[in-house]
């Protein structure tokens, strides 16, 4: 015999909200403005007028995680920034709509905690908003490049301008649901900036002591070591190695790249021939995933597949070229370190300590779409409608509602004929609150007022 579920109870099953699941609560939005930062770090790439807020990186969560961002809605910018890789991609090129990238992609933990305001590994991005939207614009990757037979990016705005999800999504970041390139930039760019990891070995040893330069309780000696020499500056020629000179370029405890370094005699290209132009890193936090495996091969071009092989490059720089930082030369050629294997296990073993954990899982940065590429929104209050009597006949009408939306307040005396009494925007905090006079019996209720098409 066949068991039917009351309606009620299959609504029940269906609808409670849980992490990863297609929906999104609007009414408690995360949190990626306030999230707490060690002291210790205080480099912060952010351009002026354009802070994380929760309200800009909830945006920025959707569209990094949105198929529809690319010309045949089949890559989004998480097709090749991987959240269980850094926000990087296992392959040395990664596969866009019409091919593949001429560099590796680039993990995106930490992007805001660096001096360096530039982006790409030749930097030729000014901020990172103007980078957010050249992925859209690049024929291989997104493919709204308006050339080749591509869509423009104005097809890309009206493709997205047509969907309710955003609409409200951009009303609810920007106070109007217009969408321009300007926003989608300032959106991604805040989510960008605000994928943070800061629960590494090394943090909890940072916390600990005065400074970087002293051992830190929780350190091997191999770490320790490593940690020293990865902070010296290399011996001069003849006498023996006491340092492998790294914080000349990628400095603690942020591990963001020197702003004007030059390149590293990494200088081949993807599919051959030779490029000169890579003078950023990422982060050296998180090079390994918490499970100790690579999160990708290393360098613009993936040359390397273990941190041992990167070691060699700088222990013996392979050879000169026009553009290698004069921090990478000696006298009549280039560095050789001479390092012991010893020397070397403890840098890799030191580097490995930056690793975190959190930001591999944590649902801020996770895909918000279901497994058929669907998403929910919750904009109406969760909670009933709070009324407080006021003592001078009056009472206030409130609600938990989504930050920076409209609502109608509406009111009945028999719960079936509703009158709009006002129109309110909900406050940076998601409430709505109304004082009016109450006699009698008066219901109220709130219901969300879409931005219209
Ligand atoms: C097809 C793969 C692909 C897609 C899709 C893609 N990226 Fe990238 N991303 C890369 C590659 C490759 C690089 C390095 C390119 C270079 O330097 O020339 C990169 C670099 C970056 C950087 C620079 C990081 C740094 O430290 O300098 C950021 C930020 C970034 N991508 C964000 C995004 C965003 C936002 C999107 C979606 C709008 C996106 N990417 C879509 C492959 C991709
Ligand atoms: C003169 C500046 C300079 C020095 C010194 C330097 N690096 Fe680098 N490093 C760079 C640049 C520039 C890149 C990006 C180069 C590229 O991809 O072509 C880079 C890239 C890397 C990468 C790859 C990052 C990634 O995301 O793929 C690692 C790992 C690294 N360096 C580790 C080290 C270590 C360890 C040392 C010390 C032994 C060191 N670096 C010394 C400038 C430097």
């Amino acid at each position: 015999m066949k068991t039917l579920l009351p309606a009620a109870l299959m609504a029940l099953l269906v609808l409670p909200a849980r992490a990863g699941d297609g929906v999104i609560d609007l009414t408690r939005l995360l949190n990626y403005a306030n999230q707490p930062v060690p002291a210790y770090i205080t480099r912060n790439n952010t351009t002026a007028g354009n802070p994380v807020t929760d309200k800009g990186a909830t945006l920025g969560r959707v569209l990094f995680h949105d198929k529809r961002l690319s010309r045949d809605s089949s890559v989004s910018c998480s097709s090749c920034h991987v959240q269980s890789h850094g926000f990087g991609d296992a392959p040395v090129a990664s596969t866009g709509v019409s091919g593949t990238t001429g560099r590796h992609s680039m993990r995106l933990i930490n992007a805001r905690f660096a001096t360096e305001v530039r982006f790409f590994w030749d930097e030729r991005a000014t901020t990172l908003e103007n980078q957010t939207t050249q992925p859209i614009r690049d024929h291989a990757e997104m493919g709204f490049s308006g050339t080749l037979g591509d869509p423009a990016f104005n097809d890309l705005v009206s493709r997205i301008s047509a969907i309710d999800d955003y609409r409200v999504l951009f009303a609810m970041t920007f106070g109007s649901s217009t969408i321009t390139e300007d926003r989608i930039q300032r959106a991604l760019a805040q989510f960008v900036r605000s994928i943070q990891s800061f629960d590494s070995k090394y943090d909890v040893g940072r916390a600990q002591v005065a400074n970087n330069n002293v051992p830190f309780p929780n350190f091997t000696a191999q770490e320790n070591l490593g940690k020293q020499l990865f902070q010296t500056a290399p011996a001069p020629p003849g006498q023996p190695q006491t340092g492998a000179g790294c914080s000349a370029c990628h400095s603690a405890p942020e591990f963001d790249v020197d702003p004007r370094s030059l390149n590293n005699g990494v200088t081949g290209r993807i599919g051959g021939g030779t490029d000169l132009t890579n003078t950023r890193s990422p982060s050296l936090r998180d090079l390994l995933g918490p499970g100790g495996a690579s999160n990708g091969p290393f360098m613009h071009n993936g040359a390397f597949t273990t941190l041992a092989q990167v070691i060699n490059h700088y222990n013996a720089i392979p050879g000169d070229n026009t553009n290698l930082d004069p921090r990478l030369r000696r006298p009549g050629g280039v560095q050789n370190l001479n390092l012991s294997q010893a020397q070397k296990d403890a840098l890799a073993a030191f580097l490995a300590t930056l690793t975190g954990s959190s930001v591999y899982t944590d649902e801020r940065w996770s895909d918000p779409f279901d497994s058929n590429q669907r998403l929910s929104l919750i904009v109406l209050p969760a909670d009933a409608v709070e009324i407080l009597r006021n003592p001078n006949g009056t009472a206030t009408i409130a609600c938990q509602a989504a930050p920076g939306l409209s609502y109608r307040l509406e009111s009945s005396i028999d719960l079936r004929n509703w009158t709009t009494v006002d129109t309110l925007v909900a406050d940076a905090t998601g409430r709505c609150e109304k004082v009016l006079p109450v006699s009698g019996s008066t219901y109220f209720r709130y219901a969300y007022e879409p931005p219209a098409p």
